[in-house]
């Protein structure tokens, strides 16, 4: 009996220890966003309230909680009880309870506990709570983006009562029959509090004042991967140096996958999950429960068994079940989507650039059975899938490498408009052969293909499987292929102007710009070598019968991709060096002339430029609010750096290519690389959110964020951007090389 005291404070200490607390209060007005991590639950509260000069239309007191399990959320509408919007305010604020957020955590004898978190919250003035969502993000995300839908079978589930005395709880028992998600609210020490529950109507008003809310469910949830499991042990001083960043990227990185951003796609996204971890590979962790595993692994896990394709999007928790009963089908049994033709690309390369430097994880990766999360996969091992999905590769390459005709170059899914990471209506100016994926994914997967057939364990090691394929062929096939693809792709996609057609091109674009009436800086021309951002392919987005080859004259960031992703080398033809020199010379002055010219402005290099198209269409719709339009992009930035600095670094290895030896071309590059990341320091603040903007106006550029502009034509409200995206961490480990310093 004497030590029973002993041992259980032995005990508390450890749980303590194993439960530590992570947080992280990131303010984006008028947004301010709480992060909380423990051994119980991973949470991120989003607290809107309207500030002076918000458009009240959009802009209106809200509360938001969003969980990565099951990409779960609960939503919360108020409004002032009496007076107009604007004069309702509310804030979470420190108390006894949390310092504002704390753990909640009840064993209710459910399969999983109630777990979620808790707070104070303060209303200035009294309110009524109008709309109340549980369940998924996607549901609340269909109600703020979309013509403010919501469904019947979701909204009429939730139950409102009156809770422990003078509070009030709404609850709703998810489509599973099992979870449920819950939002209590109670008057927190203060007497004036007071509550009226109407559940007619399922809204409840407040006095002006403090109250605790909860909000929690019971669902399984994801392991999150600490800063230090994260990063890899030579990188660990990050978590001291940048902590804000490394505390951002640990809450998106968990065992099973990295999300994509916070809060509105807390979930799997192929694309954005593998370029983070392309371009912050010198700093992830790597090995068994690693955050490289994580995300080669997700990819797997969800790639389509019948034709190989990777899954851009996942659908999980509630929403999955709500997409199945769509379908009639009962079945809480999670959704992938397969939309974009990029996607595919990805894997491979990742893939090589893991196994290559660690070919021991082969194994242990490749033999992991499938089917916990795309139960469609169950019997597959994820060697079988990385198999199908470099067979699809190869497969839909084959055409153009025996034939380069532009017939036969990658085109977007005739059901599409969009099919790369310009995902919007107008990121490719209706083109239909983009060129990231023509000149710069499709032949750097298909070099990572023959590299990983010299891995041992990867692919099949063997003449003849089923007497189709000759898996040993692969290894000089794809380099062949691969060879093809890098060199006679840049051709269909390049445009040469004089500097007069150019300079009469820019005088039309700041004549007709909406948004821009500056110099058109068209002494920093010379003459124009351009690569066209996708080849139109479709007269209109509606008649996609007939095929056209013109390339599309919008200059843009995507040729970073084949610098990033594609080298040089002894075996390289003489018109691929010459193309590739014009590439990265453009690149380079595409920087160093200011924009309309080029692509840089003081608050960064746009991602297009519509500028020298000579198409009034285009000028109107790639706009500094258009979402791929002359508008900036985080990971866009680190791209295009690496990319200038892995081909600097070409000129010191043993091949030097021949541009290297051009000093003009070689000096435009270096310049452009210096200019580049002089630009990017000068741009910090941003650096973390996922796109931004900037208005002109008396000589001077401002920056701004994306949503607060207008819409561009044609496209209904602004987008509210996430605080944190996963590609836009990408900073912590692509870093300016003083070797190259001017
Ligand atoms: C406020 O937003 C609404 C809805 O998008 C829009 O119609 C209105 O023009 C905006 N008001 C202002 C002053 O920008
Ligand atoms: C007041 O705010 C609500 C919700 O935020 C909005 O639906 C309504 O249109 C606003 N009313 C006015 C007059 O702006
Ligand atoms: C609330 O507590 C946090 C953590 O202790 C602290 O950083 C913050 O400044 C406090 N906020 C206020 C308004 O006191
Ligand atoms: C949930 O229960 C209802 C009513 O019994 C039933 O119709 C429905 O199929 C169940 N849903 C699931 C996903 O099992
Ligand atoms: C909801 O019902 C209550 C009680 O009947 C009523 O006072 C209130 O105006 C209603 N609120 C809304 C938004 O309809
Ligand atoms: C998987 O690919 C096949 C063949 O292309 C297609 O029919 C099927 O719809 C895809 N699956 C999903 C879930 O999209
Ligand atoms: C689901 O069933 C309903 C009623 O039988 C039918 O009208 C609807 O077309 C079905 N939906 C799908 C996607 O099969
Ligand atoms: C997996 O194998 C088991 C046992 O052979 C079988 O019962 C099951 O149907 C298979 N599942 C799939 C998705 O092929
Ligand atoms: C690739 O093509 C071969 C031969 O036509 C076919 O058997 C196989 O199913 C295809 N595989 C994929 C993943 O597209
Ligand atoms: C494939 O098999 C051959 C013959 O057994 C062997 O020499 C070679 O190393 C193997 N290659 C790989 C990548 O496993
Ligand atoms: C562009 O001009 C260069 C010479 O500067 C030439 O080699 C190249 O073939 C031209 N490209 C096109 C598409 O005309
Ligand atoms: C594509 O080419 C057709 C035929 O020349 C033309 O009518 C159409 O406007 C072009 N579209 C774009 C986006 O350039």
């Amino acid at each position: 009996m004497l030590f029973l005291p002993i041992i259980l404070s032995f005990v508390e200490l450890v749980r303590s220890q194993s439960c530590s607390i992570t947080t992280q209060h990131l303010t984006d007005p008028p947004y301010e966003n709480y992060f909380y991590s423990d051994c119980n639950v991973d949470a991120q509260v989003v607290v809107t309230s309207p500030l002076s000069d918000s458009n009240l239309t959009i802009i209106g007191p809200r509360l938001i909680v969003a969980w990565p399990a099951g990409n779960s959320g609960i939503c919360t509408f108020f409004q002032p009880q009496n007076g107009p919007n604007g004069t309702l305010s509310i804030e979470l604020v420190n108390s006894t309870l949390g310092q504002p957020l704390a753990a909640y955590r009840s064993d209710s004898g459910n399969s999983y506990p109630d777990v979620g978190v808790q707070g104070v919250i303060a209303f200035n003035a009294s309110a009524t709570l109008t709309i109340p969502i549980l369940g998924s993000v996607r549901t609340i995300r269909d109600f703020t983006e979309g013509p403010s839908l919501l469904q019947p079978s979701i909204q009429n589930a939730i139950t409102l009562r009156q809770y422990n005395g003078s509070g009030a709880s709404y609850s709703r028992l998810w489509l599973d029959n099992e979870t449920i998600s819950t939002f209590n609210l109670v008057p927190w020490q203060s007497s004036n509090s007071k509550i009226t529950v109407n559940p007619g109507n399922r809204t409840i008003s407040l006095d002006a004042g403090f109250y605790q809310f909860q909000a929690y469910f019971n669902y399984p949830q994801l392991q999150q991967l600490t800063p230090q499991q994260v990063l890899n042990n030579q990188s660990q001083a990050l978590i001291t140096q940048q902590p804000d960043q490394s505390t951002s990227l640990s809450f998106l990185s968990y065992s099973e996958k990295l999300l994509a951003g916070a809060w509105r796609f807390l979930t799997y996204f192929g694309r954005d999950s593998m370029i983070s971890a392309l371009l912050l590979e010198p700093v992830l962790s790597t090995g068994n429960a690693s955050a490289m595993e994580a995300v080669i692994g997700a990819v797997l896990e969800r790639i389509n068994r019948t034709d190989g394709s990777v899954c851009h999007e996942e659908t999980i928790g509630d929403y999955a079940t709500y997409l199945n009963l769509q379908n009639n089908i009962t079945s809480t049994a999670a959704g992938f989507t397969y939309p974009m033709i990029d996607t595919d690309f990805y894997l491979p390369i990742l893939m090589s650039v893991y196994f290559s430097k660690y070919p021991s994880r082969v194994q242990p990766l490749l033999s992991r059975q499938a089917g916990q999360v795309d139960t469609a996969n169950a019997n597959l091992t994820y060697g079988q899938l990385a198999l199908l999905n470099a067979q699809k590769i190869i497969n839909i390459t084959t055409p153009f490498s025996s034939n380069q005709s532009v017939q036969n170059l990658l085109h977007l899914k005739n059901s599409e408009i969009v099919g790369q990471w310009r995902d919007s209506t107008y990121g490719l100016a209706n083109g239909r052969i983009p060129f990231d994926v023509n000149c710069a994914l499709a032949p750097a997967a298909l070099r990572a293909i023959s590299q990983l057939t010299k891995i041992p364990g990867v692919f099949p090691n063997t003449t003849s499987t089923n007497g189709l394929t000759n898996y040993s062929s692969w290894s000089s096939l794809s380099l062949t292929a691969a060879q093809t693809w890098e060199e006679q792709t840049l051709p269909f996609f390049e445009l040469n102007f004089t500097a007069s057609t150019a300079a009469t091109r820019l005088n039309q674009f700041t004549s007709q710009s909406t948004f821009y009436n500056g110099p058109t800086h068209n002494d920093s021309l010379t003459d124009v070598t351009l690569h066209a951002i996708a080849l139109n392919g479709t007269a209109s987005l509606t008649n996609q019968t007939s095929l056209y080859s013109q390339p599309i004259p919008i200059l843009h960031t995507d040729t970073a991709f084949h610098l990033f992703l594609l080298n040089l080398t002894n075996m390289s033809s003489p018109a691929y060096q010459a193309s590739f020199a014009r590439l990265i010379n453009s690149t380079a002055q595409s920087i160093l002339r200011p924009f309309p010219a080029g692509l840089l402005t003081p608050s960064g290099l746009v991602v297009a430029n519509p500028a020298l198209s000579n198409d009034s269409t285009l000028i109107a719709n790639f706009t500094n609010s258009a979402y791929h339009g002359t508008v900036v992009w985080s990971w866009q930035l680190a791209l295009m750096a690496e990319g200038m600095r892995r081909q600097l670094a070409t000129c010191n290895a043993s091949f030097v290519p021949q541009w290297c030896q051009d000093p003009y071309v070689y000096n435009n590059t270096k310049t452009a690389y210096n200019l580049l990341w002089d630009n990017i320091d000068a741009n910090r603040a941003q650096l973390q959110s996922e796109v931004w903007s900037w208005t002109y106006s008396n000589g001077n550029f401002t920056t701004v964020p994306l949503g607060s502009l207008p819409p561009p034509p044609g496209v209904s409200g602004g987008t509210e951007s996430n605080v944190r995206q996963l590609w836009s961490l990408t900073f912590l480990s692509v870093k300016r090389d003083e070797e190259y310093g001017s």
